[in-house]
């Protein structure tokens, strides 16, 4: 299991074929200087991943500018047999993005790809390049009275392809489903530099296997994808926000189901919260406040929306759940956001779940799904067996309960030592991984594999699922130049 805090010393003992050295020198006229870097101090932000936990080696970062470039750049790594590692935002949480040390590499960065190539109102598409930063196309599709769904903390540095490679979440996927759902058509460069173009626009396509989902979810592992055409939808104009504080978690998901039921199904958020996670915001983010005057264990942050404008029929109805649940004992105590400020400072505390983790110290994360009905006894099984790992463990529990999906994560004691709670990381994962199979869950719901998962993949996958997962590899990129290291 990798640790936090690698040591840089320990890089760089690998030797380059004579076919790699060649072909370096060959990418590096084939982009001009202002395509790649090669210099340590250049490189290093793209060889570290976002919580410092994984460090590895590049022989050059390369910024291509279209697909063709792209193309030309794997057919070049495909006749050395020299690793390529695709890379968005370096915003994922599993290890993805960066390569592995100790072995030669050339990363792929898309951020200079990030053209619009078609925006089809009608047809509620938008057809995008693989570097377009996710808050972009978000802003892209709103100007123009349209909405793409798709939302997470780091949208502000996530990459389209780099979401499509993960098969991100996020918080809306209740009602909108994962980024694969998102996507129509994808282009992809394959591993031996073909281009798979099928950027194709239709709600309808049944002519054979469904190539595009392969590639999405694949993390890098088969082939680069350059662009991809996304659904779109109307524009969200009544947004009702409530920041919740619950009795109790099945009370939560009581709430959830009445939500859904009594608003007409216009749930589009429901994320849990729980008190430590407040805590932490409240300690390192600055300008954040707690909405509700008391303390609570556990809260909701819940939206209902309606592509109306000024829907009073929704928000009659979305007073209604709220104080249905009041009266019935579900809900302690709420906020109403009475502004879009107040909306946001509501969706400030959960945003700022992750980072505030990441200033708080050492935290091991799990991103687990179970069936939304087993949320309640989920949790209180998975935290009775990480206490006892280490009874002094802080739980940071929150995210998509509405999906089933849960940011399981242990923080270091508050005053233990660091490396005795790292030294615990397996048997931590390994209680709570145990208690998801025994919920018939998963132990990545969003953020994938990476390295992180890797070894963990194989005790819980069937061993029929990942025979089948090895031939697929093998078939795509046979001398696995593709994110090697990763996934499988
Ligand atoms: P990267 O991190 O650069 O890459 C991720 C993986 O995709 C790697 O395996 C990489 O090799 C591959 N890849 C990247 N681009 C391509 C491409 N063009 N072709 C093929 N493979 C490619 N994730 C969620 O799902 N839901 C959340 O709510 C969420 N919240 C987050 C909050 C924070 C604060 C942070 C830091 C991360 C969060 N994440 C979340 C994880 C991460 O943001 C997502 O996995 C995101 O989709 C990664 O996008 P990226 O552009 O940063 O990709
Ligand atoms: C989120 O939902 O904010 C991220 O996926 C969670 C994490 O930090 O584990
Ligand atoms: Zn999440």
């Amino acid at each position: 299991m990798a640790i936090p805090n690698v040591n840089a010393a320990e890089l760089q003992t690998y030797k380059l074929t004579t076919a790699q050295k060649d072909a370096v020198d060959q990418i590096k006229s084939l982009v001009g200087p202002r395509g790649y870097v090669s210099k340590t101090e250049e490189m290093e932000p793209h060889l570290v991943d976002w919580r410092g936990v994984y460090k590895g080696n590049a022989e050059l970062v390369c910024y291509p500018i279209n697909t063709r470039e792209v193309s030309d750049i794997v057919k070049i790594c495909s006749a050395a047999v020299m690793p390529i590692v695709p890379q968005g935002g370096n915003t994922s949480m599993c290890g993805g993005s960066v390569p592995l040390k100790n072995s030669a590499s050339i990363i792929l960065n898309f951020s200079r790809m990030n053209q619009i190539r078609c925006f089809d109102k009608n047809n509620y598409t938008m057809t995008v390049e693989a570097g377009c930063v996710l808050q972009k196309l978000q802003q892209t599709a709103s100007d123009a009275d349209r909405y793409f769904p798709l939302s997470l903390a780091a949208e502000g540095s996530c990459m389209i392809g780099g979401n499509l490679a993960t098969n991100a979440g996020g918080t809306n996927v209740l009602r909108y489903g994962n980024a694969r759902e998102l996507v129509l058509g994808l282009e992809v460069v394959l591993p031996d530099g073909q281009i798979l173009s099928g950027l194709n626009a239709l709600r309808k396509d049944n002519t054979g296997y469904d190539l595009k989902n392969l590639f999405l979810g694949s993390e890098g592992t088969l082939g680069i994808i350059t662009a991809a055409v996304l659904k779109l939808f109307p524009k969200p104009r009544g947004i009702y926000a409530a920041y919740c504080a619950v009795s109790s978690i099945s009370a939560a998901i009581e709430l959830l189901d009445r939500a859904r039921k009594e608003s007409g199904d216009c749930v589009e958020t429901f994320e849990l919260i729980s008190r430590l996670v407040m805590d932490l915001v409240l300690k390192h983010i600055p300008n954040c406040q707690d909405p509700l005057e008391e303390r609570y264990d556990h809260y909701v942050l819940l939206e209902l929306v309606s592509t109306a404008e000024n829907d009073q029929e929704l928000y009659n109805r979305f007073e209604r759940i709220l104080e249905g649940g009041m009266e019935d004992g579900l809900i302690l105590d709420a906020a109403l956001a009475q502004s879009e400020v107040q909306r946001q400072a509501f969706w400030s505390l959960r945003e700022n779940a992750t980072e505030s983790q990441k200033l708080e110290g050492a935290s091991i994360k799990h991103d687990i799904a179970v069936p939304v009905s087993a949320i309640p006894s989920f949790y209180e099984a998975a935290w009775q067996a990480i206490l006892e790992v280490e009874p002094k463990a802080r739980l940071i529990a929150f995210g998509h309960a509405g999906d089933g999906n849960l940011h399981f994560n242990v923080a270091e004691p508050a005053n233990g030592k660091t490396q005795d709670f790292i030294d615990n990381w397996g048997r931590i994962n390994t209680a709570v991984h145990r208690t998801v199979q025994i919920f018939g869950g998963s132990i990545s719901a969003e953020h994938g594999i990476g390295q992180l998962k890797r070894d963990e993949l194989t005790h819980y996958k069937p061993a029929v699922a990942l025979d089948l997962m090895q031939k697929i590899k093998s078939a795509i990129d046979p001398n696995s130049i593709m994110n090697p290291g990763k996934v499988i």
